[in-house]
C-alpha cells in the first residue's frame, strides 16, 4: 500500500498547488491514500469547514492538524461531526474532535488503515504527554489494524526522534509536521517503522515558513507585531511516500518529494 503524505498546507498557494499536481503525483506513484496536515489552510493558520471539504474534494483522504486547529471558531461543531479531520489526541480532554481514525475504503480492499495525530510539548503548549497517549491508543488500534500512520506534530527535533525510536516497530510510520521545514533524515528504523523529522509543507516557496518574508524579517529587526499575510511567490510541495506491508504494517521503504514549482510554469 502507498500512502502520500502531505506536509502543513499553507493557506491558498497550497490549496492552489494541489489542486493543479496531485493527479500526477498519484498517477506517477500509484498512491492509494492521501493525508494532510490541514492546520494552516486557512490564511495560514486553522481552518474551516469549507476549506476542510475543498481537501476532501481534491482527494485527500484524511486530514490531520496541530497546534492551530482550533483558531477558526466554525470548525469546533465540524470537527465534532467529521471524523476524517483529526485534533491532535494529547489536547486536553474536553475539547472538540478525535485523535486519530480507523480508515476503510474501497480503494484499500479489506485493509484498514489508523491514522493517529498527536503533538509534542517542547517549545509549544502544554499538552497532555504525546508518548503515553500513543501507549492508549495503540491498544485500540491494533485490535482493528497493524497498518498505523503517526502525525507528530512536534517543533523540537529531540522529541521527535525520541518519539521516532519509542513507537518504531508499533506503528507503520511516524511522520513529523508543524516546523514547515522538511528535513533530509527519512529512513526505516530497525523494527520496521517509516521516520522522518518533518515532512515540510506545501505553499508558498519564498517565503519564511509560508509567510511574506518581508513582514518577518521586519518582525525579526524591530521585534514589533507584524500582519500575518500569506506569501505568494511560487510554489512548494514537501511530502514523503511510504510503502507499507499490509499483513504486517511494517514500511517497506520512505521516499522525500521536495518539488518546486515556479509561478510563471503552471
Ligand atoms: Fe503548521
Ligand atoms: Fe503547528
Amino acid at each position: 500500500m502507498i500512502v502520500l503524505f502531505l506536509g502543513d498546507v499553507f493557506g491558498k498557494p497550497g490549496r492552489f498547488i494541489l489542486e493543479r499536481k496531485i493527479q500526477t503525483i498519484i498517477l506517477e506513484n500509484n498512491v492509494d491514500i492521501i493525508i494532510a496536515n490541514g492546520e494552516n489552510a486557512a490564511g495560514g493558520i486553522g481552518i474551516t469547514p469549507a476549506i476542510c471539504k475543498t481537501l476532501f474534494n481534491i482527494g485527500i483522504d484524511v486530514v490531520t492538524s496541530g497546534n492551530h486547529i482550533y483558531k477558526k471558531r466554525e470548525i469546533y461543531d465540524y470537527i465534532d461531526n467529521q471524523p476524517r479531520l483529526l485534533k491532535p489526541a494529547n489536547y486536553p480532554p474536553g475539547t472538540p474532535g478525535r485523535g486519530y481514525y480507523i480508515l476503510s475504503d474501497s480503494k484499500i480492499g479489506a485493509n484498514k488503515i489508523a491514522v493517529v495525530n498527536i503533538c509534542g510539548r517542547v517549545f509549544i503548549e502544554n499538552f497532555d504527554c504525546p508518548f503515553r497517549c500513543m501507549d492508549k491508543i495503540l491498544v485500540n488500534i491494533k485490535k482493528e489494524t497493524p497498518i498505523i500512520i503517526v502525525d507528530f506534530h512536534a517543533e523540537a527535533t529531540s522529541e521527535k526522534v525520541a518519539m521516532g525510536w519509542y513507537l518504531d516497530g508499533r506503528v507503520s510510520a511516524l511522520i513529523g509536521t508543524h516546523t514547515h521545514v522538511q528535513t533530509a533524515d527519512e529512513r526505516i528504523l530497525p523494527g520496521g517503522t517509516a521516520y522522518i523529522t518533518d515532512v515540510g509543507m506545501v505553499g508558498p516557496r519564498d517565503s519564511v515558513i509560508g509567510v511574506k518574508k518581508e513582514n518577518i524579517i521586519e518582525r525579526f529587526l524591530k521585534l514589533m507585531p507584524q500582519k500575518f499575510i500569506v506569501a505568494e511567490d511560487d510554489y512548494l510541495i514537501n511530502a514523503v511516500l511510504v510503502d507499507i506491508d499490509e499483513k504486517s504494517g511494517k514500511a517497506n521503504s520512505i521516499k522525500r518529494i521536495n518539488s518546486a514549482v515556479k509561478s510563471d510554469k503552471l
